[in-house]
């Protein structure tokens, strides 16, 4: 599903940058340049952005 309509962006991509390092809608702004056009993706994109980040903090528990 598409995040981000003005780039192009979606989970998937936004899922990424989390797991290469993104902690937050500004890190993934300077990544993939979501929200820097109408902005009507940053709700989403922070919504996408945590829940990526519990299910990496999860499988680090796991893997631990
Ligand atoms: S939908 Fe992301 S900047 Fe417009």
């Amino acid at each position: 599903m598409f995040v981000c309509i003005c780039h192009g962006i979606n989970e998937k991509a936004i899922q990424q940058a989390v797991s290469e390092g993104a902690k937050n809608v500004r890190d993934v702004r300077r990544s993939l340049n979501i929200g820097s056009q109408c902005g009507q993706c940053v709700r989403q994109a922070h919504q996408v952005i945590e829940q990526a980040k519990q299910t990496a903090a999860g499988a680090e528990f796991y893997a631990a």
